[in-house]
């Protein structure tokens, strides 16, 4: 039997990928810090308490040595340096990084003030931040730390494989974006409002479809980098007629010229697309399309929201996102 340690294992990305290895008969091992976050689905897992930092912890983790190990909690150089002596003992690891690396010809990039403008699909060619390290929890810290951490595992020469999604979609997810529009179906909204005519397009990542690319990978060791992302890059509209459509919901579609109402987690002057052919070239099958993929999270959102319990609470990211009352004003003028 195959073996695999997934480090933050009890996460978004860890849950997806702890259930694709169980299915395809892995044992897996995953770690975290709270045994109470392990997902009910999981059963068979082993939970291992860890913390990201404690080189000991995570050595004594992975034991004798494993066929994968993923690292979901890899935010900086010394991250990165504490997985080597991990890598070392498996046959195949993946980092996943993300997207926020890329720059732009002007430098600009997925948390700068100014959004990016690139010239098509994102290769993994395509030029990153400068590594730094600092705060990697801020705008400033967590493209360029992440290059940081890359960096670390591929001069290592270690079979590491870098994954790079965008916006990772799934249940467990701590910022569940389609909760903007799961939460305006649940109020009952007749209107939807979408800024910049809900044409922006910033491409989602099925937590499924990384843990396909991880499967994929397991079995073709290499240092490598990869970007992982959905099939399909549908725009800020046709999103929410996925959502509306699966929660079985009609609303009138506004579409707002400018970005004064109707924000959605998807808006962008310009496309952000990844291209994935080197994923596909080394084998990789997505588990699905985003309308495919995205359904099991919509389904547990509406369960936590049925539960009396606030996907939202407590993070500011929303905030914004449900002036119910400057929307109904403008509907009023529109409709005088
Ligand atoms: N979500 C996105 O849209 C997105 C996009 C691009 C890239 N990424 C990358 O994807 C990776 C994983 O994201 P995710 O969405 O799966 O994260 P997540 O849902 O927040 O899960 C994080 C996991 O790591 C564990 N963890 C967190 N801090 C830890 C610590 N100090 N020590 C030990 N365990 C710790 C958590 O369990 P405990 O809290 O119990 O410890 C949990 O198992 C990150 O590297 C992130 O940068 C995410």
């Amino acid at each position: 039997m195959s073996k695999a340690l997934i480090i933050g294992g009890t996460g978004l990305i860890g849950r997806a990928t702890a259930a694709r290895l169980l299915a395809a008969g892995w044992e897996v091992d995953v770690t975290g810090r709270d045994p109470a976050r392990m997902p009910g689905e999981l059963a068979g897992v082993r939970f291992v308490r860890a913390e990201r930092d404690d080189a000991r912890q995570l050595g004594a983790a992975l034991g004798e040595g494993a066929d994968l190990v993923v690292d979901c909690v890899c935010y900086t150089a010394a991250h990165a340096r504490l997985l080597l002596p991990l890598a070392a003992d498996a046959t195949s690891t993946v980092l996943i990084s993300s997207k926020a690396v890329y720059v732009d010809d002007l430098g600009n990039h997925a948390n700068s003030d100014v959004p990016p403008r690139f010239d098509g699909p994102i290769r993994e060619t395509q030029p990153t931040l400068a590594p730094l390290d600092i705060d990697y929890d801020s705008r400033e810290g967590y493209g360029t730390n992440k290059v940081a951490a890359e960096l670390v595992a591929l001069d290592s020469g270690l079979p590491i494989t870098i994954l790079r999604p965008s916006r990772v979609h799934g249940v467990g997810a701590a910022r569940p974006r389609e909760w903007v529009l799961v939460k305006r179906v649940l109020d009952g909204r007749r209107a939807v409002l979408l800024a910049g005519g809900g044409s922006g397009v910033v491409h989602p990542t099925a937590a499924a479809n990384i843990a396909a690319l991880i499967e994929t990978v397991a079995h073709v060791p290499g240092s490598r980098v990869l970007n992982s992302a959905d099939p399909d890059a549908p725009t800020a509209l046709a999103i929410t007629r996925t959502i509306a459509r699966h929660l079985g919901h009609s609303w009138e579609e506004v579409l707002i010229p400018d970005d004064t109402l109707g924000r959605t987690p998807w808006d962008s002057p310009h496309p952000v697309v990844l291209d994935t052919s080197a994923a596909l070239a080394l084998g990789y099958r997505p588990a699905g399309s985003y309308a495919e993929t995205v359904a099991a999270g919509l389904d547990w959102l509406v369960s936590l929201a049925r539960g009396g319990a606030d996907p939202a609470a407590g993070d500011p990211y929303f905030d914004g996102f449900f002036d119910y009352a400057a929307e109904d004003a403008y509907l009023a003028g529109a409709s005088r």
